[in-house]
């Protein structure tokens, strides 16, 4: 038996802190109303555009793979759990192996919206045990602030940006992930949405007037979705791991709103203290925001080794999910050596100069004689030929679209 265990953590949020008092300046809102219905009190923003969602993951992840001493080199894959990528495609996942210079990792990213973070670590999870990869990071960034309509108050008091990252690593030791349960209802996909921008709605000056490339959300009917299988997933999902509820020390839940924590928890019969909530300091930063709280939770003493931890998540889609883990992983205790240190130091530009060498290697390429004409990757003649004439079409039909019937 293969066993997954995090070895490694990391978080980074932006400085920017916008307060309630700062909204009630934006839109007709009041702190009493937010704190009242959400418990956020303040929420940090990537007013910086330096603090993207692959710089702000590369710092958490810097810090992981630290912690663990690991090398970037040694990487099998990167997960990127976003719905705020940089662009639709290339991947976040790439940009941020390209930064770590993680020279034999595969990458992708995950779109799951709040619940993507437990989705990449079921996903990490599989590779190791099945053997395919022996380390995994697996990192959660959102900068939601740079999709939310900062005049919709339904919305823009909710969300903060930030990433977390964790570690994982292949043991036969038993231990680490023990157990995952993944779930979706595609039927409330209009509940939470970002409508345009995609393939379905493509960027106009009609979207664009209309806001919508931005977050748009059924507040309520979300609520009610979210307090319901919250619950069901921590049961399940302990039961999978062949433990009771009493056996679960700490329950780390996405960190959306505060009473669809204390509702879904207290329907359970789990105490406050073996709930950990930090989203009045951050608000609702998606798939970073359970890594986030783990870091939190961890650096408070609130996790000790052979804890059994749930993490449970939902979010758009309409998606949930969640994992039950025995932590493993006593807490660093040794200073690090300059030699460590240095090494540490020269990660970075390490990684540039990489990226910058493969650049300029992709470019000489091209001009060495007899090679001239040639990509690295795809020989120029195929490229050149005049594409065969594509068979006539008529336009799809609406029972041949995705959805529809038949
Ligand atoms: N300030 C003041 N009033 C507000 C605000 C605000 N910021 N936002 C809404 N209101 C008003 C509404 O307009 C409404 O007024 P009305 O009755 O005159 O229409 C009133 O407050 C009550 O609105 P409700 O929607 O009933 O308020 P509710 O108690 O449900 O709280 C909230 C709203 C906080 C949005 C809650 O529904 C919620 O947290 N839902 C879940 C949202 C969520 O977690 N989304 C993220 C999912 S994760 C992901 O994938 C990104």
């Amino acid at each position: 038996m293969r066993y997954a265990h995090i070895i490694g953590w990391g978080k980074y949020v932006p400085e920017r802190v916008l307060t309630n008092a700062d909204l009630e300046k934006m839109v007709n809102t009041s702190d009493e109303w937010i704190r009242t219905r959400t418990g956020i009190r303040e929420r940090r923003i990537a007013a910086n555009p330096e603090d993207t969602t692959a710089t702000m993951a590369v710092r958490a992840a810097r810090k992981a793979l630290n912690m663990a001493g690991v090398q970037p080199g040694q990487l099998d894959l990167i997960i990127v759990a976003t719905s705020s990528p940089e662009h639709i495609f290339p991947a976040t996942a790439c940009l941020v192996q390209n930064a770590l210079g993680a020279s034999k990792a595969g990458a992708f990213d995950l779109s799951a919206a709040c619940s993507g973070f437990v989705y990449a670590l079921a996903m990490a999870h599989a590779v190791i045990a099945s053997g395919q990869a022996e380390y995994v990071l697996v990192i959660g960034s959102e900068t939601l602030s740079r999709i939310t309509d900062w005049k919709d108050r339904n919305t823009c008091v909710l969300f903060g940006d930030g990433a977390g990252a964790l570690l994982l690593r292949a043991s036969d030791q038993p231990g680490g992930i023990l157990s995952t349960v993944l779930g979706s209802d595609g039927s409330g996909g209009d509940l939470l949405i970002v409508p345009a921008g995609g393939s379905r709605l493509p960027t106009s000056p009609e979207t664009v007037a209309q806001g919508m490339h931005y977050i748009k959300m059924d507040g309520r009917e979300v609520f009610r979705f979210a307090t319901r299988v919250m619950a069901k997933a921590t049961q399940e999902v302990v039961a999978k791991a062949g433990l009771k509820l009493q056996d679960v020390n700490l329950v780390i839940p996405h960190q959306a709103n505060e009473r669809i924590i204390h509702s879904s928890m207290s329907a359970l019969k789990m105490t406050p203290e073996k709930v950990f909530i930090n989203l009045d300091r951050y608000g609702n930063t998606s798939a970073a925001s359970i890594p986030i709280a783990l870091c939190e939770a961890i650096e408070t003493g609130r996790v000790r080794p052979n804890d059994n931890l749930v993490f449970v998540g939902f979010g758009a889609g309409l998606t949930w999910a969640a994992a039950a883990v025995k932590w493993g992983v006593p807490p660093p205790a040794k200073p690090l050596s300059w030699w460590r240190r240095l090494q540490i130091a020269l990660q970075g530009p390490w990684a540039s100069l990489r990226s910058w060498m493969l650049r300029l290697g992709r470019r000489l390429y091209a001009l060495i004689p007899g090679y001239a004409g040639e990509s690295l990757y795809l020989p120029i003649s195929r490229t050149r030929e005049s594409p065969p004439a594509a068979p006539a079409r008529s336009a799809p039909s609406e029972e041949t679209q995705p959805g529809g019937e038949g």
